[in-house]
């Protein structure tokens, strides 16, 4: 009976991320799904960073019904933690928008989160969808992204799937209303790192900003729409690290 619940939910979850992602024609059965969780989640039902290969033989159709089942949206992998602590090098770096603070603890670097699903509405409103919130982890500091940078003042700043501001005067880049002005970002660091998924950030203001974008092999995420998921990074302003003062 357990099962069937969740079974239940799983269909009415994914039927409404997929809906939101405009592929409402893809179906999915979660029963007939595999489930990753025990490899991906610890003995303590958290996030673990994994090897690439772990994930090399799991479907999308896999990662995406963990991705929602566990409020995970980037799969944080050993090769994408080694790129990221190369990119840092010894300098300050923060997540923002960092969810179950999972890459953010395996990095060794201040997460933050403005854990906007716990507030009342957001829980109730998941609840009707039959969809889990995020599950923040107790490393994540409760704060806004643009506070989390004043507070911080990082040379770098590394977010995963997170939504852009919405902009009135490009309603057609889509985002919200409450997410991050990246720009913003962008020009209080050294450097904004973004991993996400071609066609889930195919309309990020940012992109008309010079970047360096990189489509590595050893990257995962709960897409399910068959484009590649990137790494972006956008240089900003200089920091400099002991003052936080703009160079
Ligand atoms: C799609 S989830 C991604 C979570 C996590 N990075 C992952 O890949 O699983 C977006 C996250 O950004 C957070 N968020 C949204 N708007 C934010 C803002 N303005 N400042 C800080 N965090 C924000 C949400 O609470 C949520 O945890």
């Amino acid at each position: 009976m357990a099962g069937h619940v969740v079974d239940i939910v799983a269909r009415s979850l994914l039927t409404n991320t997929l809906r939101k992602w405009g592929m409402e024609g893809f179906r999915l059965d979660p029963t007939r799904v595999r489930d990753i969780s025990g490899d991906l989640l610890d003995a303590h039902g958290r996030l673990q960073v994994v090897p690439a290969a772990a994930l090399a033989d799991t479907s999308a159709e896999e990662r995406m019904l963990f991705g929602v089942r566990n409020g995970v949206y980037g799969l944080p992998t050993a090769e994408l933690c080694d790129f990221l602590r190369g990119r840092i090098g010894g300098r300050t770096a923060i997540e923002i928008g960092a969810g179950t603070g999972a890459l953010a603890r395996a990095l060794g670097i201040v997460a933050t989160d403005n854990r906007q699903q716990e507030g009342a509405a957001v829980r109730a409103h998941y609840q009707r969808l039959g969809q889990p919130t995020v599950p923040y982890g107790p490393n994540v500091e409760k704060l806004d992204a643009h506070r989390a940078v004043e507070r911080h003042r990082p040379q770098v700043v590394i977010a995963c799937w997170v939504t852009h501001r919405f902009d009135p005067k490009a309603p057609d880049a889509g985002g919200s209303e409450t997410g991050v002005d990246e720009a913003a970002i962008i020009a209080s660091c050294e450097e904004y790192i973004f991993i996400g998924n071609e066609h889930v950030h195919h309309y990020k203001p940012i992109w008309k900003l010079p970047h360096e974008k990189l489509t590595p092999s050893w990257l995962y995420s709960r897409a399910i729409n068959g484009t590649r998921d990137f790494i972006g990074i956008w240089r900003g302003g200089q920091r400099s690290p002991n003052t936080g003062t703009a160079a």
